[in-house]
């Protein structure tokens, strides 16, 4: 991809090359028609050689004014439009981007580690951007119209889409494509990140190892899931596991998982399938450990409960602000979930299920770092009683072991 060579990124952006390709585009459609070309049938090499030769040849007809280089863009951003995603094949083809926005033809951002880039790419216009997103949706049946103007998906690839599109959206057409990676973000890559230091990668694999039951609490896009996956990666092969999430992203290479998937409302609001039934069906299933993707329902009752009944070693993400405001949290969510207990009772229950949390959040310059690992003691009246054995220090910005403190 040419995208680092300046001059190339200028051109693709000015107006002109946006019509370049649009005609060229048209052009390739008329030929395919005319020649009723099944190219849906081709593999890349055929599409690529037919595009490429039908640029030679336009390039010549037309007497176009471009030079090797841009014709070579040209071509490569028609194939894209025939067979890919359009405008934004090439990001998703770069593994270092994580999410794509696109927020209107001419606004498109990429997320590379952890910060927001505007990516050198547009649209030619909001029928365009619509064009696209209903070419990622089709393959998984899903599409928006004005009667659904608002999408949420998964692919399947494992990426998630987000579509919203005038008049809902003001300002014209919005995507959000937050990419999985094919592969996982492994302990080493997180220790050279610095995201955690050796010490709290082996404080947290010995928990594991010994069945802690376990909360990763941050903001959005902290990088829980990550974290969870990585942590269960630690179970034994022997530990039966159940998993259960609104959409399956942890990824375990166990012999004894079995992965659970919620399933929203049909459209006359029945047949859901929650996460709170999940967790009760899955204590039937005779789990060593149970894994929730995140608790932010009903399940939170559930879950306590099968964290004091045996199931050690279970863990969960929770959206939370730190330790603290986790606690406040669970509260909340219990309170929806009609528990009429007394707070102190509550309290104490979360403290004899819940053993340690771990607080990740994500610092202005975009890195993720573990910011605290923190030990839940015990509850007294109206307060857990916690203990910090790991934070992160921002001044410093290191990693601060508290576990000689006391
Ligand atoms: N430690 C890390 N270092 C670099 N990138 C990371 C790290 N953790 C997560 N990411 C990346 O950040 C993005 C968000 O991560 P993740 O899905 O784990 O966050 P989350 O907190 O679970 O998000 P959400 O609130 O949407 O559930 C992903 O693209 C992931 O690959
Ligand atoms: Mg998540």
């Amino acid at each position: 991809m040419s995208n680092s060579d300046p001059q190339i990124t200028r051109f693709r952006l000015s107006d002109q090359y946006q019509q370049l390709k649009n005609n060229f585009h048209r052009h390739l459609i008329q030929q395919i028609e005319e020649r009723n070309l099944d190219i849906d049938q081709w593999d890349e090499t055929k599409i690529e050689r037919f595009v490429t030769e039908q640029m030679r040849r336009y390039v010549v007809d037309q007497r176009l004014p471009v030079n090797q280089r841009e014709s070579e863009a040209l071509a490569r951003d028609a194939r894209d439009e025939l067979m890919g995603f359009g405008p934004i094949q090439s990001l998703v083809d770069d593994d270092s981007v994580n999410d794509i926005v696109v927020n209107g033809p001419n606004n498109v951002f990429v997320e590379r580690e952890g910060r927001l880039y505007s990516a050198p790419v547009r649209f030619f216009n909001d029928t365009h951007v619509v064009r696209v997103i209903q070419r990622i949706l089709a393959p998984i049946g899903r599409r928006v119209d004005e009667s659904t103007p608002m999408v949420d998906a998964r692919l399947a690839d494992g990426s998630r889409v987000n579509a919203i599109i005038p008049p809902i959206a003001l300002d014209g057409p919005c995507l959000s494509i937050r990419k999985f990676r094919k592969q996982p973000l492994t302990a080493d890559d997180l220790l050279r990140s610095g995201t955690l230091n050796q010490a709290e990668l082996d404080y947290l694999r010995d928990r594991v190892d010994r069945r802690t039951n376990l909360l990763v609490v941050g903001g959005t896009g902290t990088g829980k899931t990550t974290f969870l996956n990585l942590l269960s990666t630690w179970i034994s092969e022997e530990e039966r596991v159940v998993t259960i999430e609104d959409a399956a992203e942890l990824r375990l290479n166990h012999r004894h998982v079995v992965r659970l998937e919620t399933r929203p409302p049909n459209l006359e609001g029945q047949r859901a399938v929650t996460a709170r039934d999940l967790v009760r069906n899955a204590l039937r299933m005779r789990p060593d450990r149970i894994i929730v993707g995140e608790v932010r329902g009903d399940e939170v009752l559930d879950m306590l409960q099968a964290m004091n009944t045996g199931h050690d070693g279970s863990m969960t993400t929770l959206h939370a602000n730190s330790c603290r405001d986790a606690v406040h949290r669970l509260e909340l969510l219990a309170g929806f979930a009609g528990y009429t207990g007394s707070e102190t009772t509550f309290l104490g229950q979360v403290a004899s299920a819940i053993q340690l949390m771990v607080h990740v959040g994500r610092l202005k310059s975009g890195e993720r770092r573990v910011m605290a690992i923190t030990e839940v003691l015990g509850s007294r009246g109206n307060e857990l009683i916690m203990r910090d054995l790991f934070r992160y220090d921002i001044e410093t910005r290191s990693h601060i072991d508290c576990r000689g403190d006391l």
